[in-house]
């Protein structure tokens, strides 16, 4: 690493400079104003308002149910609680696939109802009109590669992609792609390591991993996932760094007992 400069807002622009300078980007998702405000005085860089608020806020099995208002409702709430981080927003399943003008609609929605920094969307080549339409419009685009949680009827399981010599050489030239199509940055989710490196060595724009190795630009996880307060998923590639469930029921265990034994609230707990 050449240096370790402090960025006091983080910009796409940020982002190109800290990979030409090896300093490795650190991402997390949020869903609401008052983690999303912790997460930022914690100084991370990018906030993503992911879809998969469609699992670990709304509650559903896939990402494909959240709608494009739900996920503008979210991404406002983020947005207040932010001074540093640079907010990327999913466009949802159903909001760009397809067609590039509803591609552009939905992302000038998210931008001006919300005030978030960029957006993100799943694919290839299959998206690239989509992804320099909005470019075109203003709005900076990261891209998302790899695993692809809005195909996963498409690919039936959520396992490790890119292990077939097609699916390899598709990945790396979509990557080539998404990049002269001007997005800021790629994710890269869940594909063999040595692939992961690879690609971040064959594009200038920063790659961000997740389940992809630490041969990559930076790393992103869901932060219900990383804080532990979703304990359902355990994928190999998912490290906790706290067990909020446990604390949480630790809390809420008390607080019951307190108010069942009316030892809460005391004399110094209610108003004269
Ligand atoms: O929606 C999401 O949380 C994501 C990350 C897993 C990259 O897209």
């Amino acid at each position: 690493m050449k240096n370790n400069k402090t960025y006091t807002k983080i910009t796409t622009h940020s982002l190109q400079e800290m990979k030409r300078d090896g300093q490795k980007i650190a991402m997390l998702t949020a869903y609401d104003y008052s983690f999303a405000k912790l997460l930022d005085k914690a100084n991370i860089d990018i906030l993503l308002v992911g879809d998969s608020a469609s699992n670990v806020m709304g509650g559903h099995e896939t990402t494909l149910p959240i709608t494009l208002d739900e996920m503008i409702y979210h991404a406002k709430s983020v947005i207040k609680g932010v001074n540093r981080s640079l907010v990327v927003v999913d466009l949802p399943f159903g909001s760009y696939q397809g067609n590039s003008k509803k591609a552009l609609d939905s992302s000038i929605r998210i931008m001006k109802e919300s005030g978030a920094h960029s957006v993100k969307l799943e694919g290839g080549s299959e998206v690239v009109d989509s992804i320099k339409r909005i470019i075109d419009s203003g709005v900076p685009v990261m891209g998302h590669l790899g695993l692809t949680p809005q195909s996963i009827y498409k690919f039936g399981t959520y396992s490790v992609r890119a292990k077939e010599t097609k699916e390899i050489e598709k990945i790396k030239k979509d990557a080539v792609e998404l990049e002269k199509a001007g997005c800021f940055a790629i994710v890269l989710e869940k594909i063999p390591a040595t692939l992961a490196k690879e690609i971040t060595k064959l594009v200038k724009i920063p790659i961000i991993g997740i389940g992809a190795g630490s041969d990559v630009d930076g790393q992103v996880l869901v932060m219900h996932d990383m804080l532990g307060l979703n304990t359902d998923f355990n994928p190999r590639f998912l490290r906790r760094y706290s067990d909020l469930a446990a604390i949480v029921n630790e809390a809420v265990t008390k607080y019951i007992s307190d108010v069942k034994t009316k030892t809460f609230p005391n004399k110094s707990e209610e108003y004269n």
